[in-house]
């Protein structure tokens, strides 16, 4: 731990009080001058650290840090985020949950960045992640169930962002097939599902999650393909992610858990019930080649069945979704 940081769990176990300088400097045994100079450092990076003559150092407020120890305090999950890593900066955190799956980390490893240099989305495009403002979060799942029911995992993270977007943030979240979460028909949230198996067994799945929180209108792309949204456009004020990232965990790790236990009927149910496309005239844009067709629902390994023009009914398992009409 540096020095930085004994000081900020100093300050932190003594809420509202003043320390001073020398008590600091004694327990950490570096000079008064030192001290001085990490505050300083601390109020760069947002920290409010008020100083009183003779008193010493008070901490009044924290800047909007993730970190490992208040997420995991008192997270009672079963399995999600029992190892949680949070990284200042780094390229991907699916690519590092991922490599750290093929090293052998347990289910339940939890990867969260401040910013990433090479955030991924889907068919290899790109997620801008600014930091300091957004949720990028992987979870490592090594969940006993055929890869061909891997699919239904997106799913989970979608309804599990949307739940928890509504219950702490007061919005009206909902899906769209295969994985994006919308607010006001804005997409706030991205789902990129990463599958390591055989033919016949998982062996880990990271579930990404890049959650759109504090990022204002100048920070996403000029060249989006689709409107864009953040909690704090939609909302009008900047949501703390702690909160937020503890609830998703939570959320993640019990319909993980009432998957496994109960299959995907109730999951999907409470995905459709978000999904405001069933029964609706679409498009589905493949790129080679466009579909359109009504939306009949979701199979149960997750592939969307449409009902063509010409009356035949068939499975969606790629694509952009949108409506058609109306
Ligand atoms: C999409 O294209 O909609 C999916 C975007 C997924 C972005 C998240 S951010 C956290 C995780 N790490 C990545 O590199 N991608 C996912």
């Amino acid at each position: 731990m540096s020095s930085r940081e004994k000081i900020v769990r100093l300050l932190r176990a003594h809420p509202g009080e003043y320390l001073s300088g020398q008590e600091i400097s004694t327990s950490l045994k570096i000079s008064r001058a030192a001290v001085w100079k990490h505050v300083e450092h601390l109020r760069a990076a947002g920290f409010e650290i008020a100083a009183r003559r003779a008193q010493g150092y008070c901490l009044r407020s924290l800047p909007d840090l993730l970190l490992a120890d208040d997420i995991m305090r008192d997270l009672a999950t079963k399995v999600v985020g029992r190892e949680i890593d949070c990284l200042k900066q780094l390229s991907s955190t699916n690519l590092i949950a991922r490599e750290a799956a093929a090293a052998g980390a347990p289910e339940g490893l939890v990867v969260l960045a401040d910013s990433q240099s090479a955030g991924r989305g889907r068919l290899g495009r790109n997620w801008t992640s600014p930091e300091g403002v957004n949720l990028y979060a992987s979870v490592l799942l090594r969940p006993q169930l055929s890869p061909l029911d891997a699919p239904q995992l997106t799913f989970l993270s979608a309804v599990a962002t949307a739940e928890v977007l509504d219950e702490v943030c007061g919005l009206n979240a909902r899906v769209k097939w295969p994985n994006d979460v919308l607010v006001n028909g804005r997409k706030i949230a991205g789902l990129l599902n990463e599958l390591g198996a055989e033919t016949e067994q998982i062996h880990f799945l990271v579930l990404g999650i890049g959650l759109n929180v504090n990022m204002s209108a100048d920070q996403f792309p000029a060249d989006l393909r689709y409107p864009a949204t953040s909690v704090m456009l939609e909302t009008g004020t900047t949501q703390a992610r702690l909160p937020l990232v503890r609830a998703l965990l939570r959320r993640i790790d019990e319909l993980y858990h009432d998957l496994l236990a109960e299959g995907f009927g109730p999951l999907r149910r409470r995905w459709e019930a978000r999904f405001d496309l069933l029964d609706r005239q679409v498009e589905v844009d493949q790129g080679q080649q466009i579909i359109t067709g009504v939306v009949a629902g979701l199979d149960t390994d997750g592939a969307l069945r449409l009902f063509l023009p010409d009356g035949r009914s068939e499975r969606i398992l790629a694509g952009d979704l949108r409506p058609v009409g109306r």
